[in-house]
C-alpha cells in the first residue's frame, strides 16, 4: 500500500464551476483518486475555492456585494457542486480562513528569514483618476508577445507570457479607461533566480511528465528568464503581510493559492483530530504528489510552487503535474453553449452526474484542446454509455433475475477470462500513468465485447432448447458485468455501486478492489431486481434543430452505405492561403482567406493559431472541406474547414496540415475518382468517415495492401473501409500528404 496525495487546482469562488473546469482540472484526479483506491491505495485529496485575487474583487465590485461576502457564496455553490458530481475531496477548503492564513503567513516568515523573500522598490501601475494602485485585472492592454487584446496585465491567455508592470502595450485601467502611470512602490520579491540549479536538475529528471508540461517548464527556465517576482500586491482583499507597516497590500494571490495545497492538508488533519497526519504524506519520501490543473497554471505549480517548497526544505515536491488543454466550443474556450446552460448547478438539474462523468471523460483534453457540443454530449450518451454499457448491465441482469433468480451454475469461459485479463492490464496501463480517456476505452471496449457475447449466444433462444447451457453463459455473461462495474466504478461510481446491488454483493466496489475483476461469481448467489442505471438524454432544443434539416438528408443518393458513402458527401478541394488574419475577438483564431479556384476566395475560420505561425500559412497549399454548412466562429462566418493530420499518442499538440503531392490547380476535387455531392453537409458526415495519416512500406499502409502512384511521397493520407483502403488523392496522380519533417507519428486521425 502506497500513500498518495492529490492536489487539485482551486477554481476561483467567482462564479459557478462549469463543464471545462470539470474535464479540464476537476474529474481527472476523482478517477485518479479512486483508481488508487481500487488498488489499495491510501490517499489524501485537497484543493477547493481560491477566494482571492483580483478576479474576486472585480466581480464583487460590479454584483455591489464584499469580496468575502461574494466569495463565500460561490464558495458554498460550488462545494455543493463538486459533491453532487461524486467528487470527494478530503477536505474541499477555501483561502479565506485561519489556517490557510496561519500557514502562508509562517511560510511567508520562514523564507524572509532564510533571504529568499526580500523588499524591493518597483514600478506598479497607477491609476491618476482613481488614484490608487492597479494590480493584476485591474489593467489591461495588448500582448507585446502575441499581440493579443485585452490581455491581463499579469497573464496573457493567448500565449502564456507572464509580464510585469510596464510589460503591456497600450495599456488602460479596467475600472475607468484611463491610461495608467507607473510609479515606483515597494513589495516583496521571491528570490526564484535562488533555485534556478535546483530547478532545473528537477525538471530534467520528469521524463515521464506531459509534453507540454515539460516544454512549458523548460521554456520558462530558460528564455522567459528565471528573475524574482513581486509577490504582494496594493489591495486590502487576500492574505495581510506579516510584517509591520505593510498593512495596505497583501500577499499575491498564486503565491498563497499553491500554498493551500499545503494548509488544506493541515487543516484536514486538525479535523480529523491526528494533527500531524499531514507530514504523512508530505514528509514522506515515499508518497508521490499528483497536481491536476489546466494548461494556464502550468509555471505556478512546476517552478513558483516547487520553488517555495524548495525554500522551506524537507517537503515532498510535485511528482507529476499532468496539466489538461481546454475544453473549446466553437473556437473559444468553453463558456456558455446553445442547448442549455453549461454551470454544473444546471447540468445537474437536467442529468444524472454518472453521465456527465462519462460524457466529459470520453472527450477529455488530455493531450489537445477538445471540442463540446450538446449534440456530441447527446451522441455520445445514447450511443455509447445506453446502447454499450446500460445495455449490456440492463438485459444481463434482467435476462439472470427473470430466468434463474440466482446466479447460474457454470464454469469460466477462456474466452471471457481473457478479454478481462487484457483489459485489466490495458487499465492499469493507463491509469496509473494518468491516461483516462484511453482507459475508459478499454473499458468501454470490454462492453462491446460483452454485448456481442451475450448475442453471439442467444441466451434467449438457448433457455428454452438447453436451460444448463444457458445458465453457463449467463454465468460468465455475470462475471462481465461484475467486472465491468468495477472497471467503470472510477468514472462513474454511482452506476457502478448500484450494479453491485443488483448482484447482490457484499460491501462495495471500492471494498472488493481491482483485483476482484478476476474473480467470479458465487454461484447461487440470490439476485435483486434491477432497472437501467443510465438513461438516454434528450435535449429538446436539438430537436428542432433536427427537424429543419429532414428534407435535405432525403435528397442525399442513399445507393451507398458505409464509410465510403459519407465520404462522397463530403467535396474537399485544393487551395493555396492567400491571406491570414487575426480573428478581431478570439485569440486563438486565425481568418483565412483561401483560393479555390472560385471567382472570390473562400473565409475560413481556423483555430490552430497557436501552433502554425502566420509566415507557415500564408502561400501553403491545403485541403478544404468545402461544403460544409457556413458557421459562425464568434461573429465571423467560416465557409469550410481545413484538414489536418492530429496525433494523440505522442502527447502535447500535435497537428500537422494537409497537403496536395502534386501541383494541381486551385479547386481540384480530390474525391479519389468517385462522384461527389456538393450540397451542404453537417461536420459529423466528415466524422463518419475514417481517414487516417501513415506511411507506405513494401505496398502496406497500416498493414493492409495499398497501391500508390509512382513517384508518391511516404506519408499519406487513406480513408479505410473495412478491409478496403483507398489512397486519398484525386484518384490519378495526386495524393495527401504532409511536410516532411511534421512531427506526427504513423496513423494518425485526421480531421
Ligand atoms: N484559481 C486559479 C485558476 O482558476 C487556480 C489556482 S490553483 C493554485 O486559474 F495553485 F493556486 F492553487
Ligand atoms: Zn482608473
Amino acid at each position: 500500500m502506497s500513500k498518495i496525495c492529490i492536489n487539485i487546482a482551486w477554481p476561483y469562488a467567482n462564479g459557478p464551476i462549469h463543464l471545462g473546469h470539470v474535464a479540464g482540472s476537476l474529474l481527472p484526479p476523482d478517477i485518479f483518486r479512486r483508481y488508487n483506491l481500487l488498488i489499495g491505495n491510501e490517499v489524501l485529496m485537497v484543493g477547493g475555492s481560491d477566494q482571492h485575487g483580483t478576479p474576486i474583487t472585480v466581480s464583487a465590485e460590479k454584483k455591489g456585494v464584499t469580496p468575502e461576502e461574494y466569495a463565500n457564496m460561490y464558495h458554498e455553490i460550488n462545494k455543493k457542486a463538486i459533491e453532487d458530481l461524486g467528487i470527494e475531496y478530503s477536505l474541499y477548503n477555501k483561502t479565506h480562513c485561519d489556517t490557510h492564513i496561519e500557514v502562508t503567513q509562517k511560510i511567508f516568515n520562514d523564507l524572509k528569514d532564510k533571504g529568499y523573500i526580500y523588499i524591493k522598490e518597483t514600478n506598479q501601475y497607477f491609476c491618476p483618476k482613481c488614484s490608487r494602485f492597479l494590480p493584476d485585472r485591474y489593467v489591461e492592454g495588448i500582448c507585446p508577445k502575441c499581440g493579443a487584446e485585452k490581455t491581463r496585465s499579469d497573464q496573457c491567455d493567448a500565449c502564456g507570457t507572464t509580464f510585469e508592470p510596464g510589460d503591456l502595450k497600450e495599456p488602460y485601467c479596467t475600472l475607468c479607461g484611463t491610461t495608467p502611470e507607473i510609479r515606483p512602490t515597494q513589495h516583496f520579491f521571491l528570490k526564484l533566480s535562488a533555485f534556478r540549479d535546483q530547478l532545473l536538475e528537477y525538471v530534467s529528471s520528469k521524463d515521464y511528465w506531459r509534453a507540454n508540461v515539460k516544454a512549458f517548464t523548460q521554456n520558462w527556465l530558460s528564455d522567459e528568464g528565471l528573475f524574482d517576482r513581486a509577490i504582494t500586491r496594493d489591495m486590502s482583499w487576500g492574505v495581510p503581510i506579516p510584517v509591520e507597516g505593510w498593512d495596505d497590500k497583501v500577499i499575491y494571490v498564486w503565491f498563497e493559492a499553491v500554498i493551500g495545497y499545503l494548509s488544506a492538508s493541515v487543516e484536514y488533519s486538525k479535523m480529523i483530530g491526528k494533527p500531524d497526519y499531514w507530514k504523512e504524506f508530505w514528509q514522506n519520501p515515499e508518497c508521490k504528489h499528483y497536481y491536476f490543473i489546466g494548461k494556464d497554471n502550468i509555471p505556478f505549480h512546476s517552478i513558483i510552487w516547487p520553488a517555495i517548497l524548495m525554500g522551506l526544505g524537507n517537503i515532498e515536491l510535485p511528482y507529476d503535474i499532468p496539466a489538461n488543454e481546454y475544453l473549446m466550443l466553437g473556437g473559444g474556450k468553453l463558456s456558455k453553449s446553445r442547448g442549455g446552460a453549461i454551470d454544473i448547478p444546471s447540468v445537474l438539474e437536467k442529468f444524472d452526474a454518472d453521465v456527465v462523468r462519462y460524457y466529459l471523460s470520453a472527450v477529455m483534453p488530455d493531450t489537445h484542446d477538445s471540442e463540446f457540443t450538446w449534440e456530441d454530449f447527446q451522441t455520445k450518451v445514447n450511443n455509447e454509455l445506453v446502447a454499450a454499457l446500460g445495455n449490456f448491465y440492463h438485459r444481463s441482469l434482467d435476462f439472470a433475475k427473470k430466468n434463474y433468480g440466482a446466479i447460474p451454475a457454470g464454469t469460466d469461459d477462456p474466452e471471457v477470462t481473457k478479454a478481462i485479463e487484457e483489459t485489466l492490464a490495458e487499465y492499469i496501463e493507463c491509469l496509473s500513468h494518468c491516461d483516462f480517456k484511453k482507459g475508459l476505452k478499454a473499458v468501454m471496449n470490454l462492453a462491446s465485447f460483452s454485448n456481442k457475447y451475450f448475442n453471439d449466444a442467444a441466451p434467449w433462444k438457448l433457455v428454452k432448447e438447453d436451460k444448463d447451457a444457458c445458465g453457463n453463459v449467463i454465468y460468465n455473461v455475470l462475471r462481465l458485468v461484475q467486472a465491468l462495474s468495477i472497471f467503470a466504478w472510477p468514472y462513474m461510481p454511482k452506476s457502478s455501486e448500484r450494479i453491485w446491488g443488483f448482484l447482490n454483493n457484499e460491501g462495495t466496489v471500492q471494498d472488493a478492489g481491482l483485483d476482484f475483476v478476476k474473480s467470479g461469481v458465487k454461484i447461487g448467489q440470490s439476485l435483486n431486481d434491477s432497472v437501467p442505471v443510465f438513461k438516454k438524454v434528450d435535449i429538446p432544443e436539438l430537436k428542432e434543430k433536427k427537424e429543419e434539416k429532414k428534407p435535405e438528408a432525403a435528397a442525399q443518393p442513399a445507393n451507398f452505405t458505409g464509410p465510403f458513402a459519407d465520404f462522397r458527401k463530403l467535396d474537399i478541394r485544393v487551395g493555396t492561403i492567400i491571406a491570414v488574419d487575426d480573428h478581431p475577438e478570439a485569440e486563438k483564431l486565425y481568418v483565412l482567406k483561401v483560393d479555390l479556384g472560385e471567382e472570390e476566395p473562400r473565409q475560413l475560420v481556423t483555430n490552430i493559431k497557436p501552433l502554425f505561425p502566420r509566415d507557415y500559412m500564408m502561400g501553403r497549399r491545403l485541403l478544404v472541406i468545402s461544403n460544409l454548412k457556413k458557421a459562425k466562429f464568434r461573429g465571423v462566418e467560416s465557409a469550410g474547414m481545413l484538414m489536418a493530420a492530429d496525433d494523440e499518442k505522442v502527447g502535447g499538440t500535435h497537428l500537422a496540415l494537409l497537403k496536395p503531392s502534386t501541383d494541381v490547380p486551385n479547386g481540384t476535387k480530390l474525391n479519389c475518382g468517385l462522384e461527389n455531392s456538393s450540397s451542404r453537409i453537417e461536420l459529423k458526415h466528415f466524422e463518419a468517415v475514417t481517414i487516417k495519416m501513415s506511411t507506405v512500406q513494401d505496398g502496406k499502409f497500416m498493414g493492409k495492401d495499398m497501391k500508390l502512384p509512382d513517384g508518391a511521397p511516404k506519408r499519406v493520407v487513406a480513408i479505410i473501409d473495412g478491409d478496403n483502403i483507398m489512397p486519398f488523392g484525386d484518384g490519378k496522380e495526386c495524393v495527401i500528404t504532409v511536410d516532411e519533417d511534421s512531427e506526427i507519428l504513423d496513423e494518425a486521425d485526421v480531421r
